[in-house]
C-alpha cells in the first residue's frame, strides 16, 4: 500500500517545515542550549504543522547521533528510526479525543513513573488536548507541577481557549500559523514535481486556496485529483471535484447582483444548483469575489492585499466591476451573504436561502 501523500511528506527535518519560523527559531535554540521544558502546548488550525513538529522535537531530544552544537535529528540511529516508523517506546502519543478520561491520564501518570527505556527522554504528545474532561485535567496537573526530569509532555490543539487556565499556566506556549498561499502553492509544486505529476499552475493554486492555510487538507487534494487525473491536473478538475464554478460564472452573476437583474440572478443560481454545484461552495466564492471589490471600492491601494489571490488580469476585471458598484450595496450585499451562508447548513431546500436573499436585496 503506497503511502498518503501527507504522511509521505511529513517532514522529516526541521529544515523542511513550511513557516512557522518564530517557533522553529525559539524551539531549535532552546534544543542548542540544552533548555528543555517539560510541557509545551502547540497551538493552532488544523494541518499546519503541531504534530510533525513534536515529533521532530522528540526525535531531536531523544537522536543518539546528535552532536551538542545541531538541532536537527540524524533520522538513522535506532532512535530516530523507531520515531519514524511509529514504534519507540519512549514516545508515547495520545489521542485525548478518543482517552480523554481520568482513567486514561491515571494509567498516564502510571506510565510516567517509569523511565525511558533506551533514551534519554520519555515524550508524551497528547493531541487534541482540549478534549480532555475537567477532572483528567486536574488529575494531569500533577504531573505537570512536578514532572519526572525524563519527562516531557507536548500538548497539541486546535482549540487552546478551551484548556483551563490552570493548565495553561504551566506549559510553554507556540502559536502554530495559517500557511500563506504561497506557502501551500510551493510545496504542493514540490509534491507534484516529486511524484511526477504534470500541472497547470492555475490548479495548484485553486487546491491551496481552498485549503483554507491547512496542508494536510491541500495535500489530500492534491492526492485525490491526481488518482483521478489521467495526464495532467487541470483547473477544470480541480473545480469539478470541488464543486466549484468558475470564476467566470461567478463574474456573471455578480453582474447580476450589481444590475439587480432578479430573474437572471435567480435562473443562475438554479443552473448552477443543477449541475451539482454545492450552493455553499459557490455562496463561499460570490463572498470572496464581493469582498475583492468591497476592499477595491474603499481604496484602490488595497489591491495589495488581492495580488497573491488574483491574476493582473483578474484584477483588471475587478477594477472595471468596482466601478459600476456602489459601497454601501456592496457593505449590504456581503453583510446578508454571510447570512446565507450560515442559512445553507440547515434549509430544507438548497437554493432557497439565495433565492430569499435575491428577492429581498435586489430591489
Ligand atoms: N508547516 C508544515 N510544513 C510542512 N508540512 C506540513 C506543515 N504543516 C502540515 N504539513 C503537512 O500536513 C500533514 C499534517 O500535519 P500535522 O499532523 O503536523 O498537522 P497538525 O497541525 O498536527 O494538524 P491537526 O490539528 O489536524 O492534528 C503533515 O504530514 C505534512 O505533510
Ligand atoms: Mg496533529
Ligand atoms: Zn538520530
Amino acid at each position: 500500500m503506497p503511502q498518503v501523500f501527507y504522511r509521505k511528506y511529513r517532514p522529516q527535518k526541521f529544515s523542511e517545515v513550511v513557516n512557522q519560523k518564530i517557533t522553529l527559531k525559539l524551539l531549535t535554540n532552546a534544543i542548542l542550549q540544552n533548555k528543555i521544558a517539560h510541557a509545551y502546548l502547540f497551538a493552532g488550525p488544523r494541518g499546519t504543522g503541531k504534530t510533525t513538529v513534536a515529533r521532530l522535537l522528540a526525535k531531536s531530544l531523544n537522536c543518539q547521533k546528535r552532536k551538542p552544537d545541531e538541532y536537527e535529528p540524524c533520522n538513522k540511529c535506532a532512535s530516530c528510526q523507531a520515531i519514524n516508523n511509529g514504534n519507540s517506546l519512549d514516545l508515547i502519543e495520545i489521542d485525548a479525543a478518543s482517552n480523554r478520561g481520568i482513567e486514561d491520564i491515571r494509567s498516564l501518570r502510571e506510565n510516567v513513573k517509569f523511565p525511558p527505556s533506551s533514551s534519554k527522554y520519555k515524550i508524551f504528545i497528547i493531541d487534541e488536548a482540549h478534549q480532555i474532561t475537567k477532572d483528567a485535567f486536574n488529575a494531569l496537573l500533577k504531573t505537570l507541577e512536578e514532572p519526572p526530569e525524563y519527562v516531557v509532555f507536548i500538548l497539541a490543539t486546535t482549540e487552546p481557549e478551551k484548556l483551563p487556565a490552570t493548565i495553561l499556566s504551566r506549559v510553554q506556549r507556540y502559536d502554530f500559523q495559517r500557511l500563506s498561499l504561497e506557502d501551500i502553492e510551493k510545496r504542493l509544486q514540490y509534491i507534484a514535481q516529486q511524484e511526477k505529476i504534470d500541472f497547470e499552475p492555475e490548479a495548484l493554486r485553486l487546491i491551496a486556496s481552498y485549503s483554507e492555510g491547512g496542508l494536510r487538507d491541500a495535500e489530500s487534494l492534491l492526492e485525490q485529483i491526481a488518482l483521478i487525473s489521467e495526464k495532467k491536473i487541470t483547473k477544470e478538475a480541480v473545480e469539478e471535484l470541488l464543486g466549484a464554478v468558475n470564476v467566470e460564472k461567478i463574474k456573471r452573476f455578480v453582474n447580476y447582483l450589481l444590475k439587480k437583474e432578479k430573474e437572471k440572478a435567480i435562473n443562475f443560481v438554479y443552473e448552477i444548483y443543477e449541475k451539482g454545484s454545492s450552493m455553499e461552495v459557490f455562496n463561499k466564492e460570490v463572498i470572496n469575489y464581493l469582498r475583492k471589490l468591497l476592499l477595491l471600492k474603499i481604496s484602490p491601494g488595497l489591491a495589495r492585499i488581492l495580488e497573491k489571490e488574483v491574476t493582473p488580469e483578474e484584477l483588471q476585471t475587478l477594477f472595471k466591476q468596482a466601478q459600476i458598484s456602489n459601497l454601501s450595496y456592496l457593505e449590504t450585499l456581503l453583510r446578508k451573504l454571510i447570512e446565507v451562508q450560515i442559512q445553507l447548513k440547515r434549509t430544507p431546500i438548497p437554493t432557497l436561502p439565495l433565492e430569499l436573499f435575491i428577492s429581498e436585496t435586489l430591489e
